[in-house]
């Protein structure tokens, strides 16, 4: 995940709450955007949200700077892949204009299958 954060090709935002001098971290998601022919296309490599913190709107507002760093760094298209059964992350990126592009079978461990959705950055 390093090597990730650091690479230039990439952006990590972290939510954060804090009271008195405590900051705590509550969220964080990392994009990160590729070129080929020409074309740039963004992948969402992790969102998260703290489960005491959901709910809130974090995780839309993690996604949409998320989706900002790619289309600034010249991204048409920004792509995930979802675990078919994450009733709220599907839920997060539908209602955020994400379309199911197909389904990926054993992607993550244990075989649990993905849903692949890709939306527009126009
Ligand atoms: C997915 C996740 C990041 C959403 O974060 P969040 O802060 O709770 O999301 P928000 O409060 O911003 O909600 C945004 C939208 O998500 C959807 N959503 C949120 N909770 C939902 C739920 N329990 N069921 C269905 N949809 C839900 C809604 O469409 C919501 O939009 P609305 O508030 O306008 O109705 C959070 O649930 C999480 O961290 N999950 C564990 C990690 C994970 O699965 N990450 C995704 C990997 S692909």
């Amino acid at each position: 995940m390093r090597q990730l954060t650091e690479s230039a090709n990439s952006a990590t935002w972290i939510a954060e709450q804090s009271e008195a001098s405590k900051i705590d971290l509550i969220g964080f998601s990392i994009v990160e955007w590729s070129a080929h022919k020409g074309e740039s296309a963004a992948y969402i490599q992790t969102i998260e949200v703290h489960p005491a913190f959901r709910g809130r709107g974090i995780g839309a507002e993690l996604l949409s700077r998320s989706e900002a760093s790619a289309r600034a760094a010249g991204a048409h298209t920004i792509e995930l892949h979802v675990d078919v059964e994450n009733a709220e992350a599907i839920g997060l990126y539908e209602s955020r204009g994400y379309a199911r592009q197909g389904r990926e079978e054993h992607y993550y461990a244990r075989h649990r299958a993905a849903f692949i959705y890709a939306k527009p950055l126009g």
